[in-house]
């Protein structure tokens, strides 16, 4: 069965709680689709006005992170109880900008991804190289491990329902998106990573997402990629432009 495509927003640090409302309303009607899941990933703070504004929609509202911890004393944290109750169904874990500003780390990744599982919310797991991985060429080792520790204990099941979203650190916010070629070939790595850690049927059922400078222009092409399942996108993700990704064909 051919899998669904799915492209997912990543707001980042950016709107306001009115300004995210605004701009629900400006792209609703361009992102209308039939066979595409689409998602917008807000910051915390517009998470509960987002799902409100898209009510009725086919919009789901996804959270940037979130803590692995229950509830207690993690002083600024949000934990995965809030977020269902908030109306997410998507979680983003292990965003570069994560690993890189805030300490995350494989193991860190991981215990989220369970947590999320564990609340029927589902992952968004994020991996990538960075410029000097890709000339080193060690792009697949890096991102193997990545992708193996970050599914440590996930079962089969699980995984099948989840997505992995390939961003090369070296694409991302910097209008260099990567070649189809390059995405394609790792986007196909992970999948056969996931082939060999499960089996055949969960690496065919586990969607894939590239992401890093993904546009209007560069979408159609990346998404009709064998083995992307879709893009995960942050400025475009903000713009009109955004409508247009999603009706990529
Ligand atoms: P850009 O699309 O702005 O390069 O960001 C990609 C990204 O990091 C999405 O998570």
């Amino acid at each position: 069965m051919a899998r669904r495509k799915i492209v997912a927003g990543n707001w980042k640090m950016n709107k306001t709680p009115s300004e995210a409302v605004a701009l629900v309303e400006e792209l609703k009607p361009l992102v209308a689709s039939d066979d595409v899941d689409v998602v917008f990933c807000v910051p915390a703070i517009d998470i509960i006005p987002v799902a409100e504004a898209v009510k009725g929609t086919n919009i789901a509202v996804g959270a940037e992170n979130m803590y692995f911890e229950e509830k207690g004393a993690y002083t600024g944290e949000i934990s995965p109880a809030m977020l269902v109750d908030a109306g997410v169904k998507y979680v983003v874990l292990g965003h570069s900008e994560r690993r890189e500003y805030f300490a995350e780390t494989n193991e860190t990744v991981n215990k989220k991804v369970l947590k999320a599982f564990e609340h029927g919310i589902t992952p968004i797991m994020c991996c990538g190289e960075s410029l000097e991985q890709r000339e080193q060429g060690v792009t697949m080792d890096f991102i193997r491990q990545q992708v193996k520790v970050g599914l440590q204990n996930v079962t089969a099941e699980q995984a099948k329902t989840m997505v992995i979203a390939y961003e090369p650190i070296w694409a991302i916010g910097t209008g260099k998106t990567a070649t189809t070629e390059q995405a394609q070939e790792v986007c196909a790595g992970i999948r056969a990573c996931i082939a060999e850690v499960y089996d055949d049927a969960t690496a065919e059922a586990i969607r894939i997402q590239y992401g890093g400078s993904v546009n209007a222009a560069t979408a159609p092409e990346l998404f009709a990629q064998a083995d992307i399942d879709g893009g995960l996108v942050g400025g475009a993700a903000l713009k009109p432009d955004f409508g247009k990704i999603v009706n990529y064909k």
